[in-house]
């Protein structure tokens, strides 16, 4: 780590933290081209990097994590990359449950868990019932999520509702329908990252992030390090967050 990052996590202000984080981890691939390397040495790379800011999130007390780690668009991918990622979060799981449970980390999936192969399923639940009760930072790990998936089977269970008069139309708001999300009982993002100079959302947390500030790097997702968070965390400290109102400064 340069000198220039450990100053910048000197200012960053604890008492201004954001609640939760989400990110888009993108541009493995390209990192692996770079490199004259098969696509999936740069998901191998990603892992490491998601291994060190877990840790980085956690050590700053950020209380919600949220990564994109597979997309409901992902499975057009080829079969092999498909599987090898799969496998990767199994591995991941795997080696480092047990320090991430010691750091009192509480892991969540967010998206479908159809359709996921059994040893997946098998290691998500697992590391979900043990660190069910940790009372640190929560992990979200989004698994074949897409948004408008999420919205979409969240209406069809609200109109299951009204439909058997659980719930009257009059009744439904912002917060009644945010608690049909798979992050129900979260706070929205406060601040999304995503890697890779790409500028756009690809449909991840369309409705939470609605007043998240968004913070983008060209640093491809193997190359994010520490520092790369601590920069980005500095920079939301920085903006003047307004939500539809007037500036309080
Ligand atoms: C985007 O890069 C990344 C993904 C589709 C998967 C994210 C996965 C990891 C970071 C691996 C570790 C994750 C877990 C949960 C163990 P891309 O392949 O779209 O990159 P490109 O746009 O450069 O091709």
């Amino acid at each position: 780590m340069s000198k220039g990052t450990s100053n910048i996590k000197k200012l960053i202000n604890p008492e201004k933290i954001p609640r939760h984080i989400a990110i888009i981890m993108d541009g493995n691939g390209r990192w692996a081209k770079k490199k004259f390397m098969p696509r999936t040495m740069g998901h191998r790379a990603g892992m490491t990097s998601l291994k060190k800011v877990v840790m980085a999130a956690s050590e700053l007390k950020i209380p919600i994590l949220t990564v994109f780690a597979f997309s409901t668009e992902n499975w057009k991918r080829p079969e092999e990359e498909v599987s090898y990622l799969m496998n990767l979060l199994v591995e991941y799981l795997n080696k480092e449950l047990e320090e991430l449970h010691q750091n009192n980390i509480k892991i969540q999936m967010l998206g479908n868990n159809q359709n996921l192969p059994n040893n997946c399923s098998l290691e998500i639940d697992k590391a979900i019932a043990k660190t069910a009760n940790n009372k640190g930072m929560v992990f979200n790990i989004a698994l074949n999520y897409g948004a408008r998936d999420e919205i979409l089977s969240a209406v069809k269970t609200l109109y299951g509702k009204i439909q058997t008069k659980e719930i009257m139309l009059e009744d439904i708001n912002e917060k009644l329908f945010s608690s049909y999300l798979s992050t129900s009982g979260m706070v929205d993002p406060d601040l999304l990252i995503r890697t890779a100079g790409e500028k756009r959302i690809s449909n991840f947390l369309l409705w939470q992030i609605a007043y998240s500030e968004l913070w983008f790097t060209k640093v491809l997702w193997p190359d994010f390090t520490e520092g790369d968070l601590w920069k980005a965390i500095y920079d939301y400290q920085q903006r003047d967050r307004r939500f539809g109102g007037l500036s309080l400064k």
